[in-house]
């Protein structure tokens, strides 16, 4: 397909360099827009400046929430290239989300085109200061003006762009989590492994009590049993107990992430063991107890690698690595980074070129 491009002729000022580039709020000059009719499919693809959007008030997304999001990121390289990291991955999960939420197949290769695309127009609001990058959010909603509840018949999808820093205010020191048991986020046979705003939702009322408390983070607990660790909400969790990396298996309700799919490769190709099962509160405060519990991290693509430093379930308080980044945590961290700086080769397919 092609992409109709229109550049702005009012530029934005772009963030200084001693900007600290709080996640998520500040947008570049373009955005890429296409739209979805039933009967044509996607059509009218172009970069056009960021603008506001004038949708109905009817729009079935506002009611209903049929809408899918992604999130990736651009980085510069030392010698000026820019990379994504494993696009691919987020245009298969997107179509897996579409699927869930009767929203239309995005081909694999226009998903990548039409970031490619918005990334090379605004390539120079990728920022350079270690730990920044280009943060990209593509999504779609559903974009009928109608009450009833059914699928949309039409569709707009977008990709914006925002230079970013670290997720967390306390950037790469460890944070503080706590184990939900009040609220639940999602059950199998739910949306819970579906990018979507409902899920997010979801999570509010609990992320609140939580930052009141002086938590960064809930962790989830499944929501039939309310025993098994399932995920953050903005990334996956994993464990290093007795010298072996755990993170909860994929059960249906957990979203698939990039970076921790990447986590679990790198370790086997380390030797370091590892195990994806079904994990339980108790067994992660026995481990804390009794000091088995070594490294403790979230993964994610804002979060990137995470430190953990407390745990609090009920009243027990845990903290991991003496406030300390444990060493697989760091040498995740520095792998990961690097490989998307293009300071360190990957695996085959994981850095894609922006030209
Ligand atoms: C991401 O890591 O890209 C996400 O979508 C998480 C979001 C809560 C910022």
């Amino acid at each position: 397909m092609d992409i109709r491009i229109e550049k702005t002729t009012t530029p934005k000022q772009k963030p200084g360099s001693d900007n600290p580039l709080v996640f998520g709020t500040i947008f570049t000059d373009h955005m890429f827009e296409m739209d979805y009719t039933e009967g044509i499919g996607w059509h009218d693809a172009r970069i056009v400046p960021y603008h506001k959007l004038e949708l109905e008030p009817s729009s079935m997304v506002f009611h209903y929430g049929q809408e899918m999001f992604e999130g990736l990121k651009a980085y510069k390289t030392d010698d000026g290239r820019i990379l994504l990291f494993r696009p691919d991955k987020n245009a298969q999960r997107a179509n897996r989300s579409n699927k869930r939420l009767c929203i239309p197949y995005i081909p694999e290769g226009l998903f990548v085109e039409s970031i490619k695309a918005v990334v090379s127009v605004d390539r120079d609001w990728i920022p350079t200061k270690p730990g920044t990058s280009l943060y990209i959010r593509p999504f779609v909603i559903a974009t009928d003006p109608f009450l009833g509840v059914r699928p949309s018949h039409t569709y707009k999808y977008m990709v914006i762009l925002s230079p970013v820093g670290a997720y967390y205010e306390s950037g790469l020191d460890p944070v503080k989590i706590w184990i939900e048991d009040e609220y639940v986020r999602a059950v199998k046979g739910g949306i819970g492994e579906a990018k979507t705003g409902g899920n997010y939702a979801a999570s509010l009322a609990s992320q609140v009590k939580a930052h009141d408390e002086g938590y960064a983070q809930v962790l989830w607990l499944d929501g039939v049993h309310r025993k098994y660790i399932e995920e953050v909400g903005s990334m996956n969790i994993f464990f290093k107990i007795n010298g072996t990396v755990v993170t909860p298996e994929l059960n249906g309700s957990i979203l698939p992430g990039v970076t921790r799919d990447s986590v679990l490769e790198l370790c086997r190709e380390w030797g370091i063991p590892t195990e994806e099962k079904r994990i339980s509160v108790d067994e992660i405060v026995e481990a804390a107890r009794t000091g088995a519990m070594e490294e403790c991290f979230g993964t994610g693509t804002a979060a990137v690698i995470s430190p953990v430093g407390e745990l609090r379930y009920e009243q027990e308080l845990m903290p991991i690595g003496g406030g300390q980044i444990g060493p697989v945590t760091q040498r995740l961290y520095d792998t990961i980074t690097g490989i998307q700086l293009g300071r360190i080769e990957g695996p085959k397919g994981w850095s894609v070129e922006v030209k």
